[in-house]
């Protein structure tokens, strides 16, 4: 295969915000790269950061209270450098967003023909190109007849059509990249599956890359090539998704995927269950983040910052210790009947096929 350009090249990056109680330490130096054509989920418990690195890529975070460090590469130049009118050039047109809830991002007073429209003549579309192209997306994104719907009011869709209306709006430009923030958490089970299937389906027939964000690993199982696991500010393992489901090297991430329910109906419903809370952001964490709450915490591990492990060329993870020793504490603690940390599912059950 030719060697491709990274699309997006996170390097090093740390975001912290100041807030009314002090500074919070979003984003912990993390590293990550976004190929071409590729979709990669970033999954993780609330609060770890996904939104933050998100909004930095895309930089919608208030600028006079967000410091930056590091870079985040878009095919090479760095985000982070471009000057506020660069960036709004960016932002729409190379990159396209959607949040977990449209509502909050479509105008209610507006057709969604006419906000569509809009997302493309401030990149330069004259009206009536973007105006036979709104007709073009929505059939694109599955709203019929996309000649009446583009007539329509955001508060005549349901939410699953005003979620397709978003996604209209953010691939109106073509954009290399999608950012899918929860996409599919405000909607009810049938309708997260249909998303989905848009995603992919646009995702393949545009070459686009998608970064989808979740807090849901079997949403990563389905749709993704690529998964970086976060965890208090950081990337705690990352690679390719077969590699990470058969193969996860970090407890956190071993944790994520015994909670994913087995099958039916409650399939994105569930919430992640680890026992324990995330440490406080505002806080600098000395030792691995994950201790206090890991099944395998050591005494080193509150003291040693692990470093990053490579399992392979594409696998990484930052764990002090290795999967064997976990196989063997979990062989020990089932011949002594003592019950495992994680309520439901263990760590071996819930990995299910891809
Ligand atoms: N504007 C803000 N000011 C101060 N702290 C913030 C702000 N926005 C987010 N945070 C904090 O930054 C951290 C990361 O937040 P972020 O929104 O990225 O989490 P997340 O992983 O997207 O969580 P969720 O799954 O709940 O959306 C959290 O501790 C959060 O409280
Ligand atoms: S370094 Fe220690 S606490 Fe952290 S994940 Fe590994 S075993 Fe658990
Ligand atoms: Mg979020």
């Amino acid at each position: 295969m030719p060697e491709t350009q990274d699309l997006i090249a996170i390097k090093n990056l740390e975001v912290a915000l100041n807030s009314p109680r002090g500074p919070v330490y979003a984003v912990r130096d993390i590293n990550m790269k976004v190929q071409p054509a590729e979709i990669h989920g970033i999954v993780g418990e609330s609060g770890c950061g996904k939104t933050m690195t998100a909004k930095s890529i895309m930089r919608l975070n208030n600028e006079k209270t967000t410091l930056y460090q590091g870079n985040i590469l878009f095919e090479g130049t760095d985000l982070l450098q471009l000057k506020a009118r660069e960036m709004t050039r960016v932002r729409g047109k190379d990159i396209g967003m959607i949040f977990q809830d449209p509502m909050q991002a479509l105008n209610p007073l507006r057709t969604v023909g006419s906000q569509i429209a809009e997302a493309m003549t401030i990149h330069g579309f004259d009206k009536q190109t973007a105006k036979a192209r709104v007709i073009e997306l929505l059939e694109a994104v599955g709203i019929h007849p996309p000649e009446r719907r583009a007539k329509q009011y955001p508060f005549e869709m349901s939410g699953g059509q005003m979620q397709r209306v978003m996604i209209a709006m953010a691939i109106a430009c073509s954009p290399k990249l999608l950012i899918a923030d929860e996409p599919t958490t405000a909607l009810d089970v049938t309708v997260q599956a249909q998303i989905l299937e848009l995603l992919v389906e646009l995702q393949q027939s545009r070459n686009m890359s998608v970064l989808i964000i979740t807090h849901n690993f079997g949403v990563i199982a389905e749709i993704c090539h690529f998964v970086s696991v976060m965890y208090a500010g950081i990337i705690v393992e990352s690679g390719k998704v077969g590699e990470i489901f058969h193969d996860p090297r970090h407890p956190y991430t071993r944790d994520l995927i015994a909670s994913i329910p087995q099958s039916g109906p409650g399939m994105h419903e569930r919430l992640i269950s680890i026992p324990g809370a995330p440490p406080d952001l505002r806080q600098l964490i000395i030792g691995c983040p994950y201790a206090g709450r890991c099944r395998y915490t050591q005494q080193r591990c509150y003291e040693q910052k692990p470093e990053v492990r490579d399992a392979s060329d594409s696998h990484r993870f930052t764990c002090l210790r290795d999967v064997a020793e976990f196989a063997e504490e979990d062989a020990r603690v089932e011949r002594s009947g003592s019950p495992a940390s994680i309520d439901e599912v263990g760590p071996e059950g819930g990995v299910g096929d891809e």
